[in-house]
């Protein structure tokens, strides 16, 4: 049957990984995301550091409006980088590979403020986006779109997806994408990387709170979206 409900939770996840997909985490060295997931930063250039764009009320910040709300990220096991600094500088960029799976098959509502492109290697997901950044302060009016990333282009989905800074992005396996697969029909589940610019830093990242969600875009959606804010 066509999965018709956009926002509704699709499946509950499963108690453990497939066999290819716990091969694929380990031939990976993949971590587990506080966002849901899985990831690895495979690059950061420590050659070519450049200014912090988003140093405080800079016009350039997307979070200079709104930060009362939030929550902030507070650790990522296996990344020593410090928290909560007030660092002057960035690394040009920073990549990484991103895993949904079976067992954690969303990423919850959160936004940076630095841009990310995202490719597209395997699977299928559907990525939600909250164009806050556009936002004009109107409870419940803030857009909101979604699309499927994978290797569809005839049929829509798509291999690359710029999301720019300031908007908030949540992602989840489709149904049936995340069932366990024989051996040779590939790994259950959908793999990217992300190529965020300026690199990735936590202070530059926030979740989504209920409160903000409901504020962007109403209740009734809010509702409908609730299983992808992070507790
Ligand atoms: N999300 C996108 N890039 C990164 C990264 O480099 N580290 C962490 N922890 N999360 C990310």
């Amino acid at each position: 049957m066509a999965f018709q409900l956009k926002y509704t939770q699709p499946f509950p996840p499963t108690p453990s990984e497939s066999a290819a997909t716990t091969s694929l985490i380990s031939s990976l060295k993949l971590l587990s995301h506080p966002e849901g997931g899985y990831f690895v930063q495979t690059d950061k250039s420590y050659n070519h550091i450049i200014p912090n764009p988003f140093l405080t009320s800079s016009p350039r910040d997307p979070f200079a409006q709104d930060t009362s709300t939030n929550t902030k990220i507070t650790a990522v096991a296996g990344d020593t980088r410090a928290v909560g600094e007030k660092d002057e500088t960035r690394a040009a960029s920073t990549t990484i590979f991103y895993l949904l799976s079976s067992m954690s098959p969303k990423g919850h509502f959160h936004r940076n403020k630095a841009r990310t492109m995202h490719l597209h290697h395997r699977g299928r997901a559907r990525y939600v986006i909250l164009h806050a950044d556009e936002w004009d302060g109107t409870p419940g009016t803030c857009r909101i779109e979604d699309w499927v990333v994978g290797e569809n282009v005839e049929g829509g989905e798509r291999l690359q997806w710029m999301v720019e800074g300031g908007k908030y992005k949540a992602s989840y396996l489709l149904p049936g994408d995340a069932e366990e697969k024989e051996s040779g029909e590939g790994v259950a589940g959908c793999l990217i990387s992300e190529v965020v610019v300026p690199g990735f830093e936590f202070t530059d990242h926030d979740f989504l709170t209920w409160d903000r969600l409901v504020l962007l875009v109403g209740e009734k959606s809010a509702e409908e979206m609730k299983w992808l804010v992070h507790k």
